[in-house]
């Protein structure tokens, strides 16, 4: 299957650094122009200038935008101009007891998590709808579906996600848009290899402690390693692709068979 995204452009919120910068590498290395978003212009420079190096061009636009304000999500659409692909990457998380999660953080994490997508996707989907073709790909998490004790407004806030995907799938429909969630996994992202280290024998090589990290502490995992950003990525970069016209309206997982079910 040879995925081409020439003409396309997409837009991809918090891709300054991991999962969200694989998915630019790999919507830019399938041909389509890509938004990188970050809240700063340095950051975001940053990483279109590694990415131009990575792919030896590349056509991207810096995207320096806070995407969890009303301004800053229209001024990021305004820079990328006709948004084909939404990637609504940008999701925050943090470990802190279910019974002393406040009121504000709650309000914070549907914020950021659910309501940025969300105003995004109604900015763009009209264009989308008149166009004929779009692609909604909302990231997801394990968490949707197993409810971390120890982060549970996160767990809330990606189920919500879940029916956002669904929601406006069906709003969507027979558009030639597709709205879909991506499930994703435990991942090897930055800060990742010290929290693992926190937890197994440091004179591990990285292999042998994600291993054992994963046996021990993510012992659900088929996979038994972390996710890799790029195996996420090539997951997005498909169901952005034509080929991918008849996946709307789902949660499809990349999570190294972390959730114990058989659907979807
Ligand atoms: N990591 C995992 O294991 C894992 C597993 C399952 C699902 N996920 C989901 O995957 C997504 C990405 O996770 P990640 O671990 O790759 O994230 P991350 O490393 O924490 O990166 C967050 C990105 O978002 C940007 N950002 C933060 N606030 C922003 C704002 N208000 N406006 C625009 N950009 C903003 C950051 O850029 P600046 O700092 O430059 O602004 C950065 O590029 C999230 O939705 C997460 O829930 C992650």
């Amino acid at each position: 299957m040879l995925i081409d995204l020439t003409g396309r452009t997409a837009l991809v919120t918090g891709s300054t650094q991991g999962i969200g910068l694989a998915i630019a590498a790999g919507l830019a290395r399938a041909g389509a122009r890509v938004g990188v978003n970050g809240r700063t212009a340095e950051r975001v420079a940053a990483a279109s200038d590694a990415l131009r190096a990575e792919l030896d061009g590349g056509d991207l636009v810096d995207v320096a935008a806070d995407v969890t304000s009303a301004e800053g999500a229209a001024r990021a659409v305004e820079l990328c101009g006709e948004v084909d692909i939404l990637v609504n990457n940008l999701g925050i998380f943090g470990a802190e007891p279910a019974l002393e999660i406040g009121d504000e953080e709650w309000r914070r994490y549907f914020d950021v998590n659910v309501l940025s997508a969300v105003r995004l996707i109604r900015s763009c989907l009209p264009g989308m709808i008149g166009r004929g073709f779009g692609r909604v790909l909302n990231i997801a998490s394990d968490s949707a579906v197993v409810i971390p004790i120890e982060m549970v407004h996160y767990g809330v806030s990606k189920t919500a996600l879940l029916a956002v995907s669904r929601g406006f799938a069906k709003e969507a429909a027979g558009t030639g848009v597709t709205v879909n969630a991506v499930i994703a996994g435990p991942t090897h992202t930055g800060g990742v290899e010290d929290f693992v280290y926190s937890l197994v024998d440091r004179a591990l090589p990285w292999d042998e402690a994600q291993r054992e990290f994963m046996r021990a502490h993510r012992p659900q995992s088929l996979l038994q390693r972390l996710i890799e950003p790029e195996e996420i990525a090539n997951l997005v970069v498909y169901l952005s692709s034509a080929q991918a016209s008849a996946t709307t309206g789902g949660a499809v997982r990349v999570d190294g068979g972390y959730v114990d079910s058989i659907l979807p």
